[in-house]
């Protein structure tokens, strides 16, 4: 009853604060809720205006192909007409300071524009990729360190990012993989939310809007190739493809990129189905929809519309909203109104959409706030955040081998010899989406060994070259033959990571392995460090190292995280989110795929059998592998009943010591499998892990509930299916190596 009196009393004084507001439109006057105000704004746009909401323009180094924008006099030319609602690629308080000062004072309604960048892996500070950063399956610091990439953006201007990316990465062929957050969509959905979380936090000037890329199912591009087509089951888009976009948005994530990709052979961009039916009517998706970089405009060359009037009119149907760069909606927006191709209360929701996000941004309210310049110098590159990016790195890199223990060195004055001339690369250090960080900055390898170890001489070993560099082998092989260690690092360069970067060949340059094999004959442990933002195929420098480290690419700190793991100040326990092949013709290869009707399980797998007469099916190392300095034993798999219902769950606990000599983090993993239903289901199948904390000679007993909506799947048009009968519980310490126990489902 008291609440109700406050209400309607709210509801008398309201009146009398708005009039206070003197001279102020209701869009204008703070006190009146968004939904008003955004309403009352919108009354008052032209149609070009709306039409300028819904443009995303390329302001600075552009990121894709187009018409360039980037004169600044066109620029703001533009901004005063209102032609233009967000801009990307600007950064820095002082330029936008002078757009978003253009957009208040001298635009007829004074809409602040949104500043867009893709914010991957760090601003200033650059955090490790973020595949590797998955690898650590650590929720909490991907959090934290999404939240501090915000605040960098954030303290220079930027409002939004393009990120995170929620595609489910099967092919490591497609460059993009570095983006997410690997093969599985259950930790991938995890990931996601996390980002969003730290990305977006409470929504204070700290913080950016996050952008949920690139739905929907833009990983399944066929050959690995980007910008390619994608063509999967409605089972595979509801199993495989939306859980982690959906997981993004229950996160809270305030927009979502289409993808350049096809679902059933209709573009993304203006599939109906995707973002109409599933991502507003189902999932009640509030926040706005973007198209990718020129995707509107780019379905006329992809052979669906046939011309940029129906491009904008087919996307603006279908649920697309703002346009990225290719300025089909603002060109065509008179001809679409006059012939009311578009329902304008589409529009009208569109616009809304866009709005609502910056009211929320608060920048209605106070349009500067990204624009503080002392912020901008105090609040990037910090002390802390340089931590924070040394502790991910730390806890990004995978431990692929470790013969005879050979890591960690705990000698410091150990002599090594330190061969491979990425080590010495801090360019490398870094990929292609990393616009303001300086790679000037970074931590080389170099420099992180030196800083570890008394006793470090230095070689080149291999150029930029594919081909083998005799001289800088030679040398490498003379000058390495005193020494207790062979430290190599190989790989690729950073550039060769990120968008546009897809590769048919994806192993290791001659010129490395040539290097490997010489330095093997001097007959001293060698311990390789992969830079890659990518699983690259490692089979034939296998057997000439006794120690790998997939470094992937780790950002700012990077030498200063390798040499403390070398050291072994830091004990390895990240495990990778993405299978390493064999071969690239092995490609796709997951742990998570289908059944088949005949399951050749390896090489010895008998006659007439689902199986390569050259590999083995499963991976080199499989998605959830990576060792420790310390060894874990699983044992004892147990079942609270053999029987789970919907109102019974199930405890699964398995035991779990520390056999080795280092106190270290496990990751373990627990899958299901389903033997029989009405759709074919895959092997195996993530549904729970627990990082935990585990002390030499220490044992932990491990619990994981399962519940009946852990069992379930999703039938063709969405809905989740549960059925009775015989199932199993996988626990281990990857996907591979699992102790196993079954039980049924009854309803
Ligand atoms: C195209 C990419 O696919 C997308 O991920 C990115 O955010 C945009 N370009 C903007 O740079």
């Amino acid at each position: 009853m008291k609440s109700r009196i406050k209400s309607i009393s709210l509801i008398f004084l309201l009146p009398l604060f708005v009039f206070s507001q003197k001279n102020t439109l209701p869009y204008q006057n703070k006190l009146l809720p968004i939904d008003v105000r955004v309403k009352d704004l919108v009354g008052r746009m032209t149609l070009e205006e709306k039409a300028g909401q819904l443009n995303l323009l390329n302001g600075g180094e552009p990121t894709g192909p187009g018409i360039d924008y980037s004169n600044k006099d066109l620029q703001l030319e533009i901004i005063k007409k209102g032609r233009v609602g967000a801009f990307l690629n600007i950064s820095g308080t002082a330029n936008i300071k002078l757009y978003q000062e253009a957009a208040i004072k001298k635009s007829r309604l004074g809409i602040p524009l949104i500043f867009g960048m893709d914010v991957i892996h760090g601003y200033r500070t650059i955090f490790p990729i973020p595949l590797a950063e998955a690898c650590s399956w650590d929720l909490n610091l991907i959090e934290k360190n999404a939240a501090i990439a915000a605040k960098e953006a954030s303290a220079a201007g930027i409002n939004w990012t393009f990120a995170p990316m929620a595609d489910i990465s099967n092919d490591p062929r497609w460059g993009r993989v570095m983006e997410g957050a690997g093969e599985d969509p259950f930790l991938c959905g995890l990931v996601t939310a996390a980002r969003v979380r730290g990305f977006q936090g409470k929504l204070t000037s700290n913080n950016v809007l996050a952008c949920i890329k690139h739905y929907g199912g833009y990983g399944a591009v066929e050959g690995g190739r980007e910008y390619n087509y994608t063509d999967f089951s409605r089972i595979a888009l509801w199993n495989k493809h939306l859980p982690s976009y959906k997981k993004g948005i229950e996160a809270g994530a305030a927009t979502i990129m289409n993808g350049f990709n096809l679902f059933e052979n209709v573009p993304v961009t203006a599939n109906k189905y995707l973002l109409q039916d599933v991502l507003k009517s189902r999932w009640k998706f509030k926040g706005f929809i973007v198209s990718d970089w020129t995707s509107m405009y780019e379905m006329i060359p992809h052979g669906f519309a046939k011309d940029s009037l129906e491009a904008a009119v087919l996307s603006l149907n279908a649920g697309s909203m703002m346009d990225m760069a290719s300025d089909v909606v603002i060109n065509n927006i008179s001809t679409i109104a006059k012939n009311r191709l578009v329902d304008m209360g589409k529009i009208d929701a569109a616009v809304s959409a866009v709005l609502t996000q910056k009211f929320k941004l608060g920048l209605f309210d106070n349009p500067y706030a990204y624009c503080d310049s002392v912020r901008e110098k105090t609040l990037v590159f910090t002390d802390e955040n340089r931590i924070a990016a040394r502790q991910a790195a730390e806890k990004s890199v995978v431990l692929l081998k470790n013969s005879q223990q050979v890591l960690p060195m705990l000698n410091t004055n150990a002599r090594i010899a330190l061969v491979g001339y990425l080590a010495k690369s801090k360019k490398d250090m870094f990929d292609f989406w990393t616009f303001r960080g300086n790679y000037h900055e970074a931590v080389s390898i170099f420099e992180g060994v030196k800083n570890t170890f008394s006793n470090v001489e230095y070689m080149d070993g291999y150029d930029t070259s594919v081909t083998a560099n005799n001289i800088l082998i030679n040398e490498a092989v003379n000058k390495s033959k005193n020494a207790d260690y062979i430290i190599v690092t190989i790989g690729w360069p950073g550039y060769l990571s990120g968008e546009d970067r897809s590769f048919a060949n994806i192993h290791i340059p001659q010129s490395q392995l040539e290097l490997l094999k010489e330095l093997k004959k001097n007959g001293k442990p060698i311990i390789v460090l992969v830079n890659s933002g990518r699983p690259l195929v490692l089979t034939e420098i296998l057997p000439y190292c006794d120690a790998i480290l997939q470094c992937w690419i780790l950002g700012s700190e990077t030498g200063n995280a390798i040499g403390n793991i070398l050291k072994g100040e830091v004990n390895p326990s990240a495990k990778t989110v993405m299978s390493f092949p064999y071969h690239e013709g092995q490609i796709p290869v997951y742990y998570n795929r289908y059944t088949t009707s005949r399951p050749g399980i390896n090489l010895q797998g008998g006659e007439w059998q689902s199986r390569y007469r050259d590999f083995p099916n499963e991976a080199l190392f499989p998605f959830g592998y990576g060792l420790s300095y310390t060894s874990y034993q699983y044992q004892n798999l147990q079942l609270s009943d053999t029987i789970v219902s919907a109102k019974k769950p199930l405890t699964a606990s398995i035991t779990v010591t520390n056999t080795g000599n280092y106190d270290g983090e496990e990751i373990v993993q627990l899958y299901i499998h389903d033997f029989y239903s009405t759709i074919v289901r895959p092997y195996k199948e993530l549904k729970a892990y627990q990082k935990i904390f585990i002390k030499k000679g220490e044992t932990k007993v491990v619990k994981f509930n399962i519940s009946a909506a852990d069992l379930c799947f999703y039938d063709q048009d969405g809905k989740p299916v549960l059925e009775n009968g015989k199932m199993e519980v996988m626990i281990g310490k990857n996907a591979q190596d699992v102790l196993k126990q079954q039980f049924k489902y009854i309803q």
